[in-house]
Formats: structure tokens, C-alpha cells, sequence
């Protein structure tokens, strides 16, 4: 069998050893909404460090564990904290979280992280729905052995963002006053923030937000057969846009005041996917 694919199956054992809970809906909580675990109503916590095998973050407010319970009558699944390739994870553990949340029974992921506004429209704090990315910067999950039991070897990205998802969520939003921006999200590698440079480029590419996360994920969940979404918190301006350097305080700060607009756009888009 497929080390990576025996792997998975080892994670999904650990965690049934401890809850048979099936999930709905999986979420992944990128910088800031570390604590939206308030609106969920949990059933049960396992703590990454209690998977065997399972990548464990070591960035400041990502500390990690999966909350299965109830959003209305959602059944869901929460990653607080998730990992990044730049901490030196090789990209099949980074994408693991995600693959693991479909094993457990989750048709619907619903990504969310911290970004940096490129659009020149944008503004700190914006919310953007993901409308789809560009993942040539970023290493690609599904390189090696194809994984037969999750999806095909050369699987289709022409609709990765699910167009019934992205209305939910655009519904979601004028439905509670939310203000939605829309774009297509560019994952590169990090740590580095970009040079004003990279920034041109990317925007001249057609990037509306740039982050360290959430496309190789999609690419792992959309093999997988999974419908996908996402949304950006806007939690600044790109490099060379504003005069300010770019610290990661900055960018936390930015979530924490987003949050309470993100929280509920999650929690209505979730409760609105309850008839999916
Ligand atoms: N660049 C990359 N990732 C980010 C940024 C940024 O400006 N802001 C938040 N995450």
C-alpha cells in the first residue's frame, strides 16, 4: 500500500479510537480565528499531538487540535491551527489534516487564512471569497504515486472553488451586512513576506490576495473528491503598497479585529450548507 496513503489510514484509526462522530462540513481556522471554536457546539476535542503520525504546528497561535461537534445542525469538524509547508513539513503532511477530515466522513471543506490584500482595492480587514487560485508557486500535493484509493492521477482543477458554495457563502454575506470581496488567492512558499516586486508580478498574474496556505489543500481535497471553499481575511496591504514593513504581529492584530465578521460569515455560510 501507499506509505502516504497507510499513513492516513493510521491517523483515521487514532482518531476513532476516540470518537465516532462523522462530519459534514470541515473547516480549516487560519491566523486569527484561532478561538472561533465559541460558535461551534463541541462533542469532542483530540489534540493533534495525540495523533500518531500527525504534523504538529510550532507557529505562535496555531497550537492544534480537531473540535467535532455541532454549528446549528451541522455536524462539523475545526482545525484550530493548521501547518504550513515553510515550517519544513514535506507537502503530503501538510495536506494529511485535509485528507484525514474526508476519511472521517466531511464532504465539504471550507478553507479560511490570513492574506495579503494585492488587489488595489482591497483594505485591511476585507473578507474575500475565494474564487480560485493559482498554484504554480506552490509544491504540488498529489507529486509521487498517486494515492488510487483517494482520486485519479491527473485530476481536474477547472472548478476547484464549488460555484454552490461560493453562492452560500455570497448569500451569507448580504444576508448579515457583511462586506465580501472576491478573487483568485496565489499560495507561495513563505516564511519571507514578499519584496514589493513579487507583489507587481503577482498582480500583473491576476493574484487578488497572497498567503502561505490553503491551495494545496484544495488541490488534495479536490482529488479527494471533496467540494471546496474558501475565504480570505484581508489582514493587510501587500508589500510596497503602504509604507509600512510587514510583521506577523501586524497581520494577527488584523485577524483578531476581523474575527467577529469572519466568525459569523462561517457560521452562516455552514448553517445555510445544512440542506447540501
Ligand atoms: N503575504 C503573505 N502571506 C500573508 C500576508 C502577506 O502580505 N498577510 C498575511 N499572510
Amino acid at each position: 500500500m501507499n506509505e502516504i496513503y497507510r499513513k492516513l489510514l493510521e491517523c483515521r484509526d487514532c482518531v476513532r479510537q476516540k470518537t465516532d462522530f462523522v462530519p459534514k462540513v470541515a473547516i480549516v481556522l487560519g491566523s486569527g480565528l484561532g478561538d472561533y471554536a465559541d460558535g461551534i457546539k463541541v462533542e469532542c476535542e483530540v489534540p493533534y499531538g495525540d495523533i500518531k503520525g500527525f504534523p504538529v504546528s510550532t507557529v505562535p497561535g496555531h497550537a492544534g487540535r480537531f473540535l467535532f461537534g455541532y454549528i446549528d445542525n451541522v455536524p462539523v469538524v475545526c482545525m484550530k491551527g493548521r501547518v504550513h509547508y515553510y515550517e519544513g513539513y514535506p507537502v503530503n503532511d501538510v495536506v494529511l489534516p485535509a485528507r484525514l477530515m474526508h476519511l472521517l466522513g466531511a464532504k465539504i471543506l471550507f478553507l479560511t487564512n490570513a492574506a495579503g490584500g494585492v488587489n488595489t482595492s482591497f483594505h485591511a480587514g476585507d473578507l474575500m471569497l475565494i474564487r480560485d487560485h493559482i498554484a504554480i508557486f506552490a509544491p504540488n500535493p498529489l507529486i509521487g504515486p498517486n494515492i488510487d484509493e483517494l482520486g485519479t492521477r491527473f485530476p481536474d482543477m477547472s472548478a476547484v472553488y464549488d460555484r454552490a458554495l461560493q453562492e452560500i457563502i455570497r448569500n451569507a454575506a448580504r444576508a448579515n451586512g457583511i462586506f465580501l470581496q472576491e478573487g483568485v488567492y496565489t499560495q507561495l512558499t513563505g516564511p519571507s513576506f514578499e519584496s514589493p516586486a513579487d507583489i507587481r508580478a503577482l498582480r500583473a498574474l491576476g493574484t487578488d490576495a497572497v498567503g502561505m496556505s490553503t491551495v494545496v489543500e484544495a488541490i488534495a481535497a479536490k482529488h479527494a473528491g471533496m467540494r471546496v471553499c474558501g475565504v480570505s481575511c484581508i489582514c493587510n496591504l501587500a508589500a510596497g503598497m503602504t509604507d509600512a514593513p510587514l510583521t506577523h504581529e501586524e497581520v494577527q492584530e488584523a485577524a483578531d479585529r476581523a474575527a467577529p465578521n469572519f466568525k459569523r460569515l462561517v457560521t452562516e455560510s455552514v448553517k445555510m450548507m445544512a440542506d447540501l
